[in-house]
């Protein structure tokens, strides 16, 4: 947290609601999830329970595909912290995601070796193919686009992390396209917290 001179510092000043953004619908966990997320709380002392913090969000993500207000209310009073601390978690990872998602989240890449090798061009292409604007969710709710910084496969760039479950190369013009068309075919996607794709029985 960086210093501002018109911040209360006093007592309790950490306990405002700050920029934690619509409720939205009430949020409860499942009982199943509930029951993950006490487990895992066991992990760490009594005193620490919102360590659990992360997987806690994960789970969020995997009932309702985004983190909420109401939910972030929901995960503090579960794991004993402030809304406002559950929301500097939220905000800090870019992993979690404040707005509805599509099915699909494609990430392209922008850092220096992709840049390089074409990344822009990459996010045109996509772009141009789904008919939406870096950080759009396409009409069908399949697809969002988002530019990210290096995703750790800088020796095959320009790539794109699909869902945080794979890198797709996209060395030609007409990559884009077939890995857009190859995930529409594969059809619907389960959430699972991280957007990892899991087939459908
Ligand atoms: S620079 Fe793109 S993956 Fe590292």
């Amino acid at each position: 947290m960086s210093f501002h001179p018109q911040m209360p510092y006093g007592e309790g000043w950490h306990k405002s609601e700050r920029f934690i953004p619509e409720a939205g619908a009430d949020f409860a966990f499942t009982p199943e999830h509930r029951a993950q997320l006490e487990e895992l709380c066991t992990h760490y002392p009594p005193e620490r329970r919102k360590s659990a913090v992360i997987s806690a969000l994960y789970m969020v993500q995997a009932q309702q595909g985004h983190i909420t207000g109401n939910a972030m209310r929901h995960v503090a009073e579960v794991i004993g912290c402030t809304p406002a601390d559950v929301e500097d978690v939220v905000t800090y990872y870019v992993m979690f995601f404040t707005k509805p998602v599509g099915t699909y989240v494609l990430q392209v890449c922008r850092t220096l070796s992709c840049a390089l090798n074409g990344a822009e061009k990459v996010t045109a292409e996509l772009c141009k193919h789904l008919h939406v604007k870096p950080n759009e969710t396409t009409a069908d709710g399949m697809f969002t686009v988002m530019e990210f910084e290096c995703l750790g496969a800088c020796d095959r760039a320009p790539v794109i992390m699909v869902n945080n479950e794979h890198w797709a190369e996209c060395q030609g013009p007409g990559d884009v396209a077939t890995l857009v068309d190859g995930l529409r075919a594969k059809g619907l996607a389960s959430l699972n917290g991280c957007h990892l794709v899991k087939e459908r029985a």
